[in-house]
């Protein structure tokens, strides 16, 4: 088995060819003056499973997972190729919110499935989307136990959900950490402000973690944060699975948060645990249960 990684996902391809112990391939990839982008595979794949492993953002990351499965696909014969996308562009468009919309979600798995094989996806906003696969295997793997193991040392007593749709996640998070949980009840105006109804939770005194797949314009973090305050909590950390952070948002966090982390499905400076062992688990998964 070898892996070839994208230029998003540099640092946890080379973790996962460790936790698989196998080769990390070498690559060329770079952009034309246009900005188009030239991918070459250096190496022999022949009769291979390979493992490619790309997150999906922003789009221009899109189109080089594609050229990386076209290189692979002609030159793999009978081995299998595993689309490893740790965080998976467009999730969140995954219906119909107005008439009229695509849905961007389906038009990526319809794309990115082609070539595959297997795909690996981590902690989705909307695992149903993987149902729109229709020819390559799929699987989700989640960051919980990577959360869970970081924040041990941490002193938490209460893990928060910031709404009502990811309370089964921190629920799991707060089951490993044997901790309570509660969530929020929120309302998205639009892509930039949310509305949190208040809710007295029993937190007083206590150092809560609020969990969450996507941390984007943080706005969701920040009014969780606000409520857990006029609660009574001491301390508040934030722990998301992947840090999109658009417009600035780190330094908006870090001034109301007592720590902000993320995995490392896009890199950033908050990037403190790695998904490479739950995706190295689900892939040896798939491949014991291949038929
Ligand atoms: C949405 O339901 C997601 O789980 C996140 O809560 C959301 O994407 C966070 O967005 P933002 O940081 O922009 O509030």
């Amino acid at each position: 088995m070898k892996i070839i990684g994208g230029s998003a996902s540099n640092r946890l391809s080379e973790a996962l060819s460790t936790e698989l112990g196998c080769e990390l391939m070498d690559r060329e990839i770079k952009r034309f003056p246009d900005g188009e982008v030239y991918v070459r595979i250096k190496g022999d794949v022949k009769d291979e499973d390979v493992i490619i492993v790309q997150t999906t953002y922003p789009d221009a990351n899109i189109i080089e997972l594609m050229a990386l499965q076209d290189a692979v696909t002609d030159d793999i014969g009978n081995g299998r190729l595993i689309t490893v996308i740790p965080y998976f562009g467009y999730s969140r468009q995954d219906k119909k919110f107005n008439p009229g919309e695509a849905i961007t979600a389906r038009a990526m798995i319809r794309h990115l499935e082609l070539y595959s094989d297997a795909m690996v996806l981590v902690d989705l906003h909307a695992p149903a989307i993987l149902n729109w696969a229709k020819k390559a295997k799929t699987v989700e793997a989640y960051a919980t136990k990577a959360i869970a193991q970081y924040m041990k040392d941490k002193d938490i007593n209460f893990i928060l959900s910031p709404d009502k749709g990811a309370i089964a996640r921190a629920k799991r998070l707060a089951d490993y950490m044997g901790l309570p949980s509660d969530y929020l009840e929120k309302t998205r105006i639009d892509g930039s402000t949310v509305k949190m109804k208040p809710k007295n939770l029993d937190v007083s005194g206590a150092s809560v973690l609020i969990v969450d797949d996507i941390i984007a314009t943080g706005n969701t973090i920040i009014r969780a944060t606000e409520q857990l305050k006029n609660s009574g909590a001491q301390k508040v950390y934030a722990a998301c699975t992947h840090g999109l952070y658009t417009g600035g948002a780190i330094p908006k966090l870090e001034a109301v948060l007592d720590g902000l982390y993320s995995s490392d499905t896009i890199e950033s400076s908050t990037s403190r645990y790695s998904v490479a062992s739950p995706v190295s688990e689900s892939i040896k998964e798939l491949l014991e249960r291949w038929d």
